[in-house]
Parts: C-alpha cells; sequence; structure tokens
C-alpha cells in the first residue's frame, strides 16, 4: 500500500490537529515531540547494531498489561519474515528490536487517532490503510534509538488487514495479515520499489518494474529465464494478457441486493482468472458469487474470521467475446452491512505459449494501471510480494536490489581483533555471518573470497582465511584485506559486495 496525494493532505491534517506538540518563539513555531518511554528488547539480533539494519516495532494501542501480547506479536511477525522465507537469506544482516510504549486504550482509533502512543487509526472504512497519526512522536522515537532503529515499524493493536508504507511504516498485529503487509510495506521501504498489482495507482518504478521492453533497460535482464523468447527487435516478448475488469468497490454487501458489475471480453483469449478479496465473511454458504450466473465455488480461508482475504480462480478456457457479469450475493443476514467487497479482477490469458503462466519464469509481463492508458512490465506473474500479498517471497530482482541496498549500507567486515598465542600473533576477521559463517544453512550457494597483502605483498598463504598466525616481529606493518561476497541472489553486484579494509599491527607478541 502506498499513499496517494489525498491521503497524504487528510494525514497531515490530522498531524496538525493531533500530533504535534507546538512552541512557538518569537512568531517562529517549531514542532518537536517529546520522545515517549521506551522499554527497548532485542528479538532477533545477528550483530552490533553499527554494522547491521535495525527494525524496530513500536508498540500502538498495548495496554500495560498487554505488554507480553506486544512482544510475542513481535517475535511471530519478525519471524515469520526472516526465519524460513522472504528475508531469510538476508537475515545476518537485519536486527529486530521490539519497543514497548504502554498506551491509555487498547486497540487503535477510526478516522482519527485513539488515546494511543503513536496514534494509529484505520482511514474510513475497508480494511486497508492504517496509519500512525503521531508522526513526529514516532520519529522521535525512532531517532532516540540511534543505530538500534534504521526503519521504524508501528504495529497497531488490531485484529484485521491494514497498513502503509512511508518514513514510518505501520502495521497491523492481524493474525492472517500482519506478516504479509509487513512484508510488503518493508519491501516499499526498504528496495525503493512501488507497486506491481494491476491498477495500484500510477506507482510504479524500482526494480520490479520498466516502462519499455527494450532488454537493455530492464531491470531484471540479468534474470530472464529464456533468451531465445523474443518478440519486436530482438526484445523479450511480451506475455500476452489482458484486464478487462478491475475495480476496488469497497462495497458494503445486504441480503437484499446484488452487488454486480459488467466488462467486456474480445473474446481473443484462452484462459482467465477471477480475483477479488473480501472481509467480514467467515463461513462458507455467507457469500454466493457467480460469473455469469455460474457460481464460483468461493471458500472461506482457514481461520479468516472477519478479516480480509484475497482469493483467486483460474479457468482454462477463453471467456465468449461480450458482455459479462460477476455478482456478490450476500446470503448470510448476519453480515448485513458488515461483509466488505474490497477489490474484483479478471485478467485473461494467451494460451501457455503466449503466456508462461508456469511460477518461476522471467520474462516480460504487462501490469495494468488504473487507466487503461498505461502498462508497464513486470518480470513475473505471480512470483512476487510485491504483486501478490499472499506470496511469501520476493522475486529474484527484489531480492537482488535487497542485497545491494543493504550491503551498500553495512559493511562485509564487522572488524578485525588482534590477540597472542604463544609468541605468535593471531588476526581476526570478522565478517558478516553469511557463506560457511552462517548459523542456519540457505539453499542459494554463497562465498567469501579474500586475499590479504602486508606492505603491498600479496600473502597468498592467507588466502580465503578469516584468521591468520604470524610470528615474532614478522607480524608488524599494515595488513591489507580484500573481501568479496559472491550469492547465486545477485548477478549484479553493487560495490558493497566488495570490501577493502587495512590493519595496523604495532607491536610485536612478547617472545
Ligand atoms: C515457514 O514456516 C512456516 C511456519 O512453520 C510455514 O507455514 C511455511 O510454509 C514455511 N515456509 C517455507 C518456505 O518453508
Ligand atoms: C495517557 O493519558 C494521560 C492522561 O490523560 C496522558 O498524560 C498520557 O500522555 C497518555 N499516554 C499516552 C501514551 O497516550
Ligand atoms: C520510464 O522509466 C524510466 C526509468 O525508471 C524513467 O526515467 C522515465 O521517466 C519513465 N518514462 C515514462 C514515460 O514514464
Ligand atoms: C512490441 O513492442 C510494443 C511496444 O513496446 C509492445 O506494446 C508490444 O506488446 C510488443 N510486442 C511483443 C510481441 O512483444
Ligand atoms: C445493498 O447493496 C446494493 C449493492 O451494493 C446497493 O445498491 C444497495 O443500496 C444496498 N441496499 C441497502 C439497503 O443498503
Ligand atoms: C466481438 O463482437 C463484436 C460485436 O459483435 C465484433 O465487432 C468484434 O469483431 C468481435 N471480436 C472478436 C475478437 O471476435
Ligand atoms: C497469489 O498467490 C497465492 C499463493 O501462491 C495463489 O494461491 C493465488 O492464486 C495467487 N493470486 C493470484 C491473484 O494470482
Ligand atoms: C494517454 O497518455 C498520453 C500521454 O500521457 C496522453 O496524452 C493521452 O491523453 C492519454 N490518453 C487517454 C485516453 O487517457
Ligand atoms: C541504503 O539503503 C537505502 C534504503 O534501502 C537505499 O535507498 C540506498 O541506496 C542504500 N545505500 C547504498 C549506498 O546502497
Ligand atoms: C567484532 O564483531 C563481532 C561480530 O562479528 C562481535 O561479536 C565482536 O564483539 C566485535 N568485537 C569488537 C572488539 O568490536
Ligand atoms: C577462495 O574462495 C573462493 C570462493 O569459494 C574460491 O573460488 C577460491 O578458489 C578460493 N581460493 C583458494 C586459494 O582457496
Amino acid at each position: 500500500m502506498k499513499m496517494g496525494p489525498s491521503l497524504l493532505a487528510a494525514y497531515v491534517v490530522l498531524l496538525l490537529i493531533f500530533g504535534v506538540h507546538g512552541t512557538s518563539t518569537s512568531g517562529q513555531i517549531t514542532l518537536q515531540a517529546d520522545v515517549p518511554p521506551l522499554e527497548i528488547l532485542p528479538i532477533i539480533i545477528s550483530g552490533p547494531p553499527e554494522n547491521r539494519i535495525d527494525f524496530t516495532f513500536f508498540a500502538d494501542g498495548y495496554l500495560q498489561s498487554e505488554r507480553d501480547k506486544f512482544v510475542s506479536d513481535v517475535t511471530r511477525l519478525a519471524e515469520d519474515i526472516s526465519q524460513n522465507q522472504t528475508f531469510n537469506t538476508v537475515q545476518p544482516l537485519m536486527n529486530f528490536w521490539a519497543a514497548f510504549t504502554p498506551s491509555n486504550q487498547s486497540g487503535i482509533g477510526f478516522n482519527e487517532p485513539g488515546d494511543t502512543a503513536f496514534g494509529s487509526y484505520r482511514y474510513k472504512t475497508g480494511y486497508r490503510v492504517v496509519v500512525a497519526g503521531y508522526q513526529d512522536i514516532a520519529k522521535a522515537a525512532r531517532d532516540s534509538m540511534g543505530a538500534k532503529c534504521d526503519f521504524p515499524i508501528v504495529l497497531a493493536n488490531d485484529p484485521y488487514y491494514g497498513g502503509l508504507d512511508g518514513e514510518i511504516t505501520s502495521i497491523t498485529s492481524s493474525l492472517v495479515n500482519g506478516a504479509l503487509v509487513l512484508r510488503h510495506e518493508l519491501g516499499h521501504s526498504i528496495l525503493g520499489v512501488g507497486e506491481e498489482y494491476d491498477g495500484g495507482g500510477e506507482e510504479y518504478w524500482g526494480s520490479n518494474s520498466a516502462n519499455t521492453t527494450e532488454r537493455a533497460s530492464l531491470p531484471w535482464a540479468q534474470w530472464l529465464s529464456d533468451s531465445s523468447r523474443v518478440g519486436n527487435q530482438s526484445n523479450p516478448r511480451v506475455e500476452r494478457s489482458t484486464m478487462p475488469l478491475l475495480d476496488y468497490p469497497w462495497a458494503t454487501l445486504n441480503t437484499s441486493t446484488p452487488w454486480k458489475v459488467n466488462f467486456e471480453s474480445s473474446g481473443d483469449y484462452h484462459r482467465y482468472q477471477v480475483q477479488f478479496s473480501v472481509a467480514s465473511l467467515p463461513n462458507r454458504g455467507d457469500l454466493k458469487v457467480t460469473l455469469d450466473g455460474s457460481p464460483i465455488d468461493w471458500v472461506p480461508k482457514d481461520g479468516v474470521g472477519l478479516d480480509r482475504w484475497f482469493y483467486a480462480f483460474n479457468f482454462n478456457e477463453g471467456l465468449k467475446n461480450g458482455t459479462h457479469t460477476v455478482q456478490f450475493e450476500l446470503l448470510n443476514s448476519e453480515w448485513n452491512g458488515k461483509a466488505q467487497l474490497a477489490s474484483v479482477e479478471v485478467v485473461e490469458y494467451g494460451n501457455e505459449d503466449e503466456f508462461k503462466l508456469e511460477p518461476g519464469f522471467y520474462g516480460l509481463y504487462p501490469t495494468h494501471a488504473e487507466s487503461e492508458n498505461t502498462t508497464t512490465y513486470r518480470p513475473t506473474n505471480n512470483d512476487c510480494l510485491m504483486r501478490n500479498v499472499t506470496v511469501p517471497q520476493l522475486c529474484k530482482s527484489c531480492m537482488e536490489t535487497l542485497w545491494n541496498n543493504f550491503l551498500g549500507n553495512i559493511s562485509l567486515v564487522d572488524n578485525i581483533t588482534e590477540s597472542c598465542t604463544g609468541t605468535q600473533k593471531v588476526l581476526d576477521l570478522h565478517l558478516l555471518p553469511l557463506a560457511q559463517f552462517r548459523g542456519i544453512p540457505v539453499t542459494p550457494k554463497e562465498a567469501y573470497t579474500i586475499t590479504w597483502k602486508k606492505g603491498g605483498e600479496p600473502l597468498e598463504n592467507f588466502k580465503n582465511q578469516t584468521r591468520v598466525l604470524v610470528d615474532g616481529d614478522e607480524a608488524i606493518g599494515t595488513y591489507s584485506i580484500h573481501v568479496k561476497f559472491s550469492t547465486e541472489e545477485v548477478r549484479k553486484p553493487s560495490s558493497g559486495l566488495e570490501k577493502d579494509v587495512e590493519y595496523e599491527v604495532k607491536i610485536a607478541c612478547p617472545a
């Protein structure tokens, strides 16, 4: 979720009303916020904060008596995104912290800040935007933590879908959606990418997006699956699809009149998919969805309760040329005025030769903006959580950007330490715990290549060593160490994947 201008304006107004302690000095208004009390707890720590990317969760809408719930919510979310999926391969570069501030109110506000530490509220109806109203307080809290907070996340104590990216990321503690929203909003913040789903405003940019079919200008050119799959001027072929329907109704359903929408098909495609997202529909039988009168077998996600969820149905046949109707009929009056239809979309595809539906295929897939006038391209059909929030992984192009960004901001070398064992000097090169130094192994192959020099002369025997021993006075001098890290997840490395460090040994070990 990215914030459009109207939302931004709305929350800036709210900030002015609710968020800022203004002090007026000689007609000048300076805005400042007090740092709230913070109880800082390490959750998953991989190394010194000065040389890690640190993510800090701030508690909003948690009473003092809900402190343990906050800690367990943070632990669940941090583990979900870093233990075995999503950010697991870069986890040794990340630290996760929890910073607890008690709120006066359990839960968050609606349309305006509640009586909570960071003033989080759900914006309008719909399980969509949740934002921290007191951005200045969140920034003061972030700044007070120094190196322990590179990316602040306000965790709103609310059981339903919602969040927003930005300088301060907002998410909720929703059991089914909290981690999905966290992954997606962090994707915006740490990758600098826009949306990848259809209808994402005009917000398409970054390493998962291109506005031309030219091979050379594709940020994922190095990941294309089939170099012989070409279209115009030997550029990659555009996968053949179209989007005849996209609607974000955010409608409340009732049992008296079904919600329906028509769309036109050219009849020119071989397959199609119907997608929608709904909320407050916990049971099978609460809702009847039909396409041209034929029921679609909707079954609520296990354990979804009243939360929002995304559903997709694939049809291995073409739609006929002409007008079609999708209809949503609420059957259970218990949810009158509560059940929500958030989004509905139909995408049509060519046959498998014209459109590679198979997961893992990297090519040129058209993404449709709200206005049909603008089409951009993405690398995969459905392999990235920036497109499909229920997918737990980023595409390869995004992962590569993640490594490059992270290693652009921190060093492969934590430090070098010096000690003696007998008359021998011991130099220890402490590297980021990657490759052979990982605690938990990962699938992509990784390697460190290390070269040592002393006074400009290569030390061949020390190649790839992180601990070297040198006798007596010979140890004295300046060592230059070059460290290079490689991983299968990076094909176009940034300069951060290599590092030069110098270390001077001034005294020998006692003879
Ligand atoms: C990661 O672990 C969770 C919880 O055990 C599980 O649901 C998920 O499928 C696992 N993901 C992968 C990629 O193994
Ligand atoms: C809780 O309420 C008290 C009294 O109104 C107020 O001083 C305090 O700032 C509030 N705390 C938070 C975290 O909002
Ligand atoms: C296309 O993308 C490039 C690179 O992101 C950008 O500089 C350019 O302004 C875009 N062009 C249009 C017409 O959007
Ligand atoms: C050829 O290029 C145009 C313009 O970029 C694009 O719209 C079209 O889809 C391309 N065709 C193929 C088969 O790639
Ligand atoms: C019921 O829903 C339909 C379709 O969204 C809408 O047109 C109608 O106004 C609603 N009726 C009531 C009583 O809310
Ligand atoms: C679809 O039907 C319309 C109207 O009957 C016709 O003009 C058009 O050529 C048809 N398109 C295709 C692809 O058959
Ligand atoms: C999103 O990904 C999930 C999990 O892979 C899949 O079941 C679902 O069909 C996808 N949704 C869309 C709209 O493709
Ligand atoms: C399509 O985009 C171009 C360039 O931005 C603009 O001049 C034109 O008016 C647009 N057409 C429509 C139908 O929106
Ligand atoms: C540091 O990280 C930020 C945010 O991910 C990124 O925009 C920036 O490019 C990174 N810096 C370097 C030198 O890579
Ligand atoms: C050097 O870095 C390691 C982590 O790689 C850390 O455990 C150790 O405390 C650091 N030592 C010094 C002296 O900073
Ligand atoms: C050092 O490690 C790199 C990466 O594994 C490897 O390619 C290289 O052959 C090694 N060099 C020596 C001398 O072992």
